[in-house]
């Protein structure tokens, strides 16, 4: 035990899932900023517009994941090629691409982060790891509300 109450060999699963979260948000940052510049049709400007908010908030939550990942005792990834080989999203390649595409593919990019987030605070929980849970499900609320707002979009 540490001063913590939880040791770094409690928390190694959870300490993956945060990783693995952390990997994810990286390709999602850099895909979030190739869509704000290549979207093109009518919806430019509100999908400009939205995608630079979101991956401001994925700006956030990433050294928040990187914080708590050291905080319980691990070393987070923090290189781009750790990101690609950890990660479950992929890149998206530099072209123009219509809005409907853009709101299609994030919705499966959030839908496998959601998938991700729940198992991870299900082994966070499980280790009595309350806070990772919290900063999980902090984001899981939030991507949550984003895949309610992006179907509704298509709607
Ligand atoms: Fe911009």
């Amino acid at each position: 035990m540490n001063r913590i109450g939880l040791s770094a060999e409690q928390t190694k699963e959870v300490a993956e899932h945060l990783d693995q979260h952390l990997a994810n948000l990286h390709v999602l940052y850099t895909k979030l900023h190739n869509y704000h510049w290549n979207v093109e049709g009518p919806e430019f400007f509100t999908l400009h517009a939205e995608l630079e908010k979101q991956y401001d908030a994925v700006a956030e939550e990433i050294d928040a994941v990187a914080e708590r990942i050291l905080m319980i005792g691990h070393r987070p990834s923090a290189s781009l090629a750790e990101y690609l080989k950890k990660a479950q999203l992929k890149e998206a390649e530099s072209a123009p691409i219509r809005g409907k595409a853009v709101v299609e593919e994030l919705l499966a990019d959030y839908s496998t982060l959601i998938a991700g987030l729940r198992a991870g605070i299900k082994a966070a929980q499980e280790i009595g790891d309350e806070a990772t849970a919290d900063l999980m499900i902090g984001s899981l609320a939030a991507y949550e509300k984003t895949v309610w707002m992006l179907q509704a979009y298509l709607r």
